[in-house]
């Protein structure tokens, strides 16, 4: 059972980030100088990924676009003699394979990840939300694979939140079985009060098959959506699962808050910015 395919929802609307999301897909917000999109397919693609599949919908055409491969832009710094930017360019979307479905209407993740299963084919899958970025070492979904390969069911990345930001996240009851590795034994999606713990779960998957029939037994859930925490609360009734504390600093970028920390921080670690950078955040008077 290897891992090959990753699949990216992208469908949602990104009400968080109007006005600037009402004609611009939030995914194709600039985190410094790349897409947000672009960091998760990256992850996907240092971690031994291979088949993107990306969920779009209405006014995400852009999204597409950015991994074509555009002829008049690479003739053109061919011509220039920008190598550099030529070769950043081709290597957006080299040695991977694309593939696109549309979510007609957003009726919820566990929705966008539910019309993928003729894409997936009976398979193991990754699921990564492009919101959140993770900055590690190690890349998040890498460290997953891992435990994958040692528990054989289906792991969700978890972080340990402070109690009073529960209600923001899908929360697991779990119970450790090795360092950083939890037996799933109970999830609620943003619970209002009394989370179950302070692990919530982050936008980074690795599911069986199986939750497809689980998702196709889901009834809308909060905010009138197919939630797959929901789906994964039903496939916990026949099969184990597992959450993983990955290794890494991550920022929430679907979040305006989270979204300028990201753009501090990793700017901050480009050579080309981060002397110039510091020393006009040394500047400011806070
Ligand atoms: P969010 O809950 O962040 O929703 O979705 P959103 O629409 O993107 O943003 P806000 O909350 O309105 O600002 C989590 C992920 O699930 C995808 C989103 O694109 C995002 O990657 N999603 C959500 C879908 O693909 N389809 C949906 O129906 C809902």
């Amino acid at each position: 059972m290897i891992i090959k395919k990753a699949v990216f929802p992208a469908a949602g609307f990104g009400t968080r980030f109007l006005p600037a999301t009402k004609a611009i897909p939030k995914e194709m917000l600039p985190l410094v100088d790349k897409p947000l999109i672009q960091y998760a397919l990256e992850e996907a693609k240092d971690s031994g990924l291979q088949e993107m599949i990306i969920v779009t919908g209405m006014g995400k055409t852009a999204i597409e676009d950015h991994f074509d491969t555009s002829f008049e832009l690479e003739i053109l710094l061919k011509e220039r003699g920008k190598d550099e930017l030529l070769k950043m360019i081709q290597n957006v979307s080299g040695l991977v394979h694309f593939a696109y479905t549309r979510q007609k209407k957003p009726l919820g993740l566990g929705h966008a990840i539910s019309i993928t299963k003729n894409l997936i084919n009976n398979e193991p899958f990754a699921v990564f939300l492009g919101d959140d970025i993770i900055d590690a070492k190690v890349p998040a979904m890498k460290q997953m694979i891992r435990v994958f390969n040692e528990c054989r069911s289906s792991v969700l990345a978890v972080q340990k939140v402070p109690k009073s930001q529960a209600h923001l996240y899908g929360v697991i009851k779990g119970k450790k079985v090795a360092p950083g590795i939890y037996r799933v034994l109970d999830l609620v999606e943003k619970p209002k009060e009394n989370p179950p713990s302070n692990l919530a779960i982050i936008g980074r998957y690795i599911l069986t098959p199986e939750i497809f029939n689980a998702l196709e037994k889901t009834t809308p859930g909060k905010g009138g959506e197919i939630q797959l925490t929901d789906a994964i609360k039903i496939l916990l009734r026949t099969q184990e699962v597992y959450a993983y504390e990955f290794d890494g600093c991550r920022y929430d970028a679907g979040d305006k808050l989270g979204f300028l920390m990201a753009n501090v921080s990793l700017a901050l670690k480009r050579p080309e910015l981060r002397n110039d950078f510091r020393k006009f955040l040394k500047g400011l008077k806070l």
